[in-house]
């Protein structure tokens, strides 16, 4: 495999754009393909078998396209599936639950971290987990907070009343009374960092900051899992040779003007080249393989 081989990068949706983003800043060597399986968002409340089973395809997939890594940049997919996929596929796999109880373990001050994510990763337990076995004297205090994904994909479909600086997206005027019945709470535990444990959280970060104050710190797993990626590729020397000109190439399984149009918003560039990818045909390179 050459080492200027494109990365894979897949989540349900819009939301790993955000961790696709800062990988092209970080790593502008690097060539990637992503996949966002809009047409089966949300994974947050499926079942745990059926979100595996999207996972076995996307990487079957994106490992027949010749990627040299994949990035989950989901972590309701990374919740449910990170091992089996760390088993069945030969190449190295990245998740983004670790690096972002990394951030958070990093940024608490008083050992109180909150975390908020979809049903599907807060009941897997893993990001409490995954903070304890970095310092088992955090507090963690996990809220799902399920109705954020829709907001996110709805959002960015309305710009004139652009909230959020890094996105574009229009918050609707519920989000405050629907995002403090769970915010609240964290601040009554007193945490003093939140994890946006769902990668389309960071676009609603003004919002949420908003409601949480200033002396609350919002971590999101991306940079950490850039640096991830990183490392991972020079531990294997497999880093893109410097000043290879990077390429990027979309898929959705869902329509295809709607996702440019809002997914060219989160990555901050336009999404092209951008092709569908057929739900029956992903389904059938598993039946081949399996
Ligand atoms: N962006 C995904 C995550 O990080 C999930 C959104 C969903 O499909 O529920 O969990």
């Amino acid at each position: 495999m050459s080492n200027n081989a494109p990365l894979g990068i897949f989540d349900s949706g819009l939301g790993g754009l955000t961790v696709a983003r800062q990988i092209a800043e970080a790593l502008p060597d690097e060539s990637f393909i992503y996949v966002g399986d809009t047409t089966r968002c949300p994974y947050g409340p499926q079942d745990l078998a059926d979100i595996q089973q999207y996972v076995r395809e996307i990487c079957t997939f994106l490992q027949q396209r010749g990627v040299k890594l994949i990035v989950i940049a989901c972590n309701t997919a990374t919740a449910a599936a990170i091992e089996l996929a760390q088993k069945e596929f030969d190449i190295p796999i990245i998740g983004v639950i670790e690096p972002g109880a990394r951030a958070a373990v990093r940024a608490t001050r008083n050992r109180k971290v909150g975390v908020i994510g979809t049903v599907g990763t807060i009941e897997s337990g893993v990001y409490a987990h995954a903070v304890s076995a970095l310092d088992a004297g955090c507090e963690i205090h996990s809220i799902a907070t399920p109705e954020f994904v829709d907001m996110v994909e709805d959002g960015l479909a309305f710009d004139e009343h652009s909230q959020d600086r890094f996105s574009g997206l229009s918050v609707p005027p519920q989000f405050r009374e629907i995002a403090s019945t769970y915010l609240d709470q964290l601040r009554d535990d007193e945490v003093d960092c939140v994890v946006l444990g769902c990668t389309h959280y960071p676009l609603l970060h003004d919002p949420i900051a908003a409601i949480m104050g200033e002396e609350v710190v919002l971590v999101s797993s991306a940079e950490e899992t850039a640096h991830d990626v990183l490392s991972t590729l020079e531990r294997r020397g497999h880093l893109a040779s410097v000043g290879n000109v990077a390429t990027y190439e979309f898929f959705t399984t869902g329509d295809k003007d709607r996702f440019k149009a809002l997914g060219s918003k989160v990555f901050g560039r336009t999404l092209e080249p951008l092709e569908l990818l057929d739900i029956d045909y992903l389904e059938s390179l598993v039946e081949a393989y399996y």
